[in-house]
């Protein structure tokens, strides 16, 4: 049996928490991979709402959370999320990557100092870290989760790191001196806590893949945001896109079978950066879809922009993860409007009309979408794909016929149960 994927096709907050969270009940194991506490995934079960930034959505289904050596992991976060849960009465196993890196206090100010350094030109960030801890991965010389079990490398490791980004702090005009004792105090504190989780999460998966055990691989934050792949340089600092499965898991390509797109049926975005189909949320259909859709970032609780849903974005996530399978969420949120739009396609400033997300940074912020129209919807029926309303359906054949990917899932509310499934 091959593992699963979920994967955002936009700029993240797709609804990646509840479909992970519905998909989760035929799973073992829930594994994130990539990204850290910049993630928001929101599950709703009954009058019960759980917003996870670093635990997978499964644990609170109670099922053997992974956290993999692709994350960024800030302990004192997962410490506080691991208390929140089981205060709540949920039960689950959870299994943290020993090379998993670790967001310390200077990862926090050092990403706070970068953007203020970039000014005008700040990417929007969520201020967790998460940039600073990935440069330190990259520049070899991060703390990893494994670290917290060997406290004299632990120390020696803290030490030499803490004068590196003290450095940088300093070349960012930060002249106040960190204090090391109280870090490594804390950490042994919080590493107390966290021991008992850590191990080598890449030959747990492997093993269970190849003993046809269930992997469900969530993914954090959206195509958008990759990297490579995305509207650099307004990205996230980890890989979004299908390479990021095998690599922050441990898993192979050939362990990984279907992959699921979760594309909201408009667009938001939180933080800086180019947006095609964005609206104006102070009014008209924007302000609709941020009022009705309660678009506020689930981490930072900033609003999140809102735009028309863009097929261009939707594509470029298909064809990058080769997503074969939709979950299409917040479908209600577009009830009410006479209108329903969809780009299609770019059109650039020298009159070319493109289908592809063009890589070039300033044609992608010159493109102006070009749409198709759809007639609204004014209710969501009775919970059956047979019960949407006729024009809701056309909507979503059309996102089918225009991906090549089966529609599985539709969102019609927040709920576990406000989910239609199509067979
Ligand atoms: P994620 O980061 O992709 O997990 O998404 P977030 O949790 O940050 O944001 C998605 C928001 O939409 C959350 O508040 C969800 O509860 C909500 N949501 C998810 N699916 C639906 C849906 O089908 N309809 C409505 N109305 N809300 C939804
Ligand atoms: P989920 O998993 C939406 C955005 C930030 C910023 C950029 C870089 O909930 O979909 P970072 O803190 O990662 O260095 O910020 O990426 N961003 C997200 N936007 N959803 C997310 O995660 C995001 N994680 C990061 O707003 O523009
Ligand atoms: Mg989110």
């Amino acid at each position: 049996m091959a593992a699963t994927a979920v994967v955002g096709t936009q700029w993240g907050d797709e609804g990646k928490g509840k479909i992970v969270d519905y998909l989760a009940e035929r799973s073992k194991y829930v594994v994130r991979f990539q990204g850290g506490n910049n993630a928001g995934h929101t599950i709703v079960v009954g009058d019960q709402t759980f917003k996870l930034h670093l635990l997978p959505s499964g644990c609170v289904s109670g099922k053997t959370g992974v956290i993999g050596n692709g994350c960024v992991v800030d302990p004192y976060v997962l410490r506080e999320e691991l208390r929140a849960l089981r205060e709540r009465g949920v039960e689950f196993d959870l299994h943290l990557s020993d090379c998993a890196h670790l967001i310390l206090p200077y990862h926090k100010l050092l990403d706070g100092a970068e953007e203020a350094f970039k000014g005008g030109h700040a990417v929007g960030t969520t201020g967790r870290g998460i940039g600073p801890c990935y440069q330190d991965k990259m520049a070899r010389i991060g703390i990893r989760a494994g670290d917290l079990l060997h406290p004299e490398r632990l120390r020696k490791k803290v030490m030499e790191n803490v004068g590196l980004n003290q450095a940088m702090l300093k070349a960012y005009g930060q002249k106040q001196p960190l204090d090391v004792e109280q870090m490594l105090g804390d950490l042994t504190e919080a590493a107390e806590v966290l021991k008992p989780y850590i191990m080598d999460t890449a030959t747990l998966l492997q093993d269970a893949a190849a003993n046809e055990e269930p992997i469900l691989l969530e993914g954090a934050q959206g195509i958008m945001l990759d990297p490579d792949h995305g509207t650099y340089p307004f990205v996230t600092s980890s890989y979004v896109a299908s390479g990021g499965m095998c690599s922050g898991s441990g898993l192979a390509p050939r362990d990984i079978g279907d992959v699921v797109g979760v594309v909201k049926a408009y667009t938001t975005r939180v933080g800086a950066g180019p947006f095609p189909t964005e609206l104006d949320t102070q009014s008209g259909v924007g302000k609709h879809l941020a009022t009705v859709g309660h678009e506020f970032g689930t981490t930072t609780g900033r609003p999140r922009r809102t735009g028309w849903l863009d097929l261009v974005v939707v594509n470029h996530a298909v064809r990058l993860c080769g997503i074969n399978q939709l979950a299409v969420t917040k479908m209600d949120v577009l009830k009410g409007l006479d209108e329903v739009l969809v780009c299609t396609k770019y059109r650039l400033p020298d009159g070319r009309e493109v289908t592809t997300v063009p890589s070039d940074p300033d044609d992608f912020a010159a493109a102006e979408p070009v749409y198709e129209s759809f007639e609204g919807w004014g209710d969501m029926g009775d919970g059956t794909w047979q019960g949407l309303p006729a024009p809701a359906r056309i909507y979503l054949q059309f996102l089918r016929e225009k991906t090549g990917a089966q529609i599985k899932l539709v969102g019609i509310g927040p709920g576990r149960s406000e989910t239609i499934v199509r067979q």
